[in-house]
């Protein structure tokens, strides 16, 4: 129904998934971080290929998150690793959903209901080490609590995690050292918590001593993250496509979209293409953004409009309406690869793959087939 899609290459995210297997071994569990609808490669098609992979667990932001994918796999550890709402723990219990816990009130609250339910809900602590979003904070007085949690009936501390602000190697030491004491502090009072994590994608590259039981990771999955100069790359999954809408040739002097913000310096030949801000391409790619027509690189010229932007193809003469312009990945051929375009929108790679909106059809490829679509408006 559209001519602009997104091709999820399932192969490639099976292969990251065995990169990061290979890296750290058989024995530490393996978090697959879907949150952002599987950073916009969409989580249920993304989920399965993982699954299938033997992915260990399932990590989420929040409960429509979980629950979306909990209607599709039944048995697949599903933890939220942000905040829920007191008045929806009974729901999440209920699915067999794992919550991240850092009050007593609220372990309090899911303890009661595991009574009322009849079930031994598994919660993950979480300690803030030093990013201040949410967690206990490191002391003597989260010990105590999580002491009195690890009392409560009908609740399973399964875990206890924190996150890594990544801001250079001494600050991530500090807090690898901060979640560890407070890790000891709990095994001498007699509490072992089964899953201890605190590694995302660069924690897991960078730091194999803090790979601990479990990591969590995303971006290494949809292979968007660099590593080591000498590893081999890993495989972007994603490939935003769209098809040219209409060519036309313009004069010398004549604009392009709103506020003519491009003015042709000599006779040119711009494209249409059926994409837009509002599909996730972003409006600040205006007057940097490149595209793939033919194999060839063309740039983006005027402003970026909600859906549709322009393109000047002079150079490319041949190209016709119906062509394919590739906006992101395209590997192995000609392609623009995720960095780019972050670096040109001055913002973060995971950032330019989760914003790709619900209004893109999603089209997924195995062993260079299509076995599945989705379009989250007609669907
Ligand atoms: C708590 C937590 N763990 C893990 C991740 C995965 O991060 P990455 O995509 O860098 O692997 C995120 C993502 O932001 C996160 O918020």
């Amino acid at each position: 129904m559209r001519n602009t899609w997104l091709e999820i290459n399932l192969d490639n995210i099976k292969y990251n998934l065995q990169r990061a297997r290979e890296l750290i071994g058989p024995k530490i569990k393996i978090a697959a971080v879907l949150k952002a609808n599987a950073y916009g490669h969409g989580s249920v098609y993304t989920a399965k290929a993982l699954i299938e992979e033997g992915i260990d667990m399932l990590a989420v932001a929040c409960l429509s998150e979980a629950i979306e994918l909990r209607r599709e796999y039944t048995n697949i550890p599903i933890l939220i690793m942000g905040f829920t709402e007191d008045e929806h723990l009974r729901i999440a219990a209920q699915k067999n959903i794992t919550l991240t816990i850092f009050s007593l009130e609220q372990a309090k609250l899911l303890s009661d209901i595991g009574k009322e339910i009849n079930k031994n809900i598994k919660i993950h602590i979480k300690v803030n080490t030093g990013m201040n979003r949410i967690g206990f904070r490191a002391n003597k007085e989260t010990i105590n609590t999580i002491e009195e949690i690890h009392s409560f009936g009908n609740i399973i501390i399964e875990g206890i995690f924190s996150h890594l602000a990544l801001k250079n190697a001494d600050t991530d030491r500090e807090q690898f050292e901060i979640f560890m004491e407070i890790v000891k502090k709990l095994e001498s009072r007699g509490i072992f918590i089964e899953l201890k994590h605190i590694c995302d994608g660069i924690g897991m590259v960078y730091y194999p001593d803090y790979r601990l039981d479990m990591v969590r990771i995303g971006s290494f999955i949809y292979g968007g993250q660099t590593l080591k100069k000498e590893a081999e790359p890993l495989r972007l999954a994603m490939t935003f496509k769209t098809k040219i809408s209409q060519v036309k040739e313009i004069e010398k002097g004549e604009g392009v979209g709103y506020d003519y913000d491009f003015v042709a310096p000599d006779k040119c030949i711009v494209g249409t293409l059926p994409v837009g801000y509002a599909d996730g391409y972003m409006r600040c790619l205006t007057g940097k953004g490149e595209v793939i027509v033919r194999g060839k690189r063309a740039s983006v010229i005027g402003k970026i409009c909600m859906d549709q932007l322009m393109i000047d193809l002079t150079n490319i003469p041949e190209a016709k309406p119906g062509d394919e312009a590739i906006l992101l990945g395209g590997y192995p051929g000609p392609s623009i690869p995720l960095a780019e375009l972050a670096e040109k929108a001055n913002t973060n790679k995971n950032e330019i793959l989760s914003i790709i909106s619900r209004r893109v059809p999603r089209i997924y490829t195995e062993d260079h087939k299509n076995v599945a679509q989705v379009d989250y408006l007609l669907d």
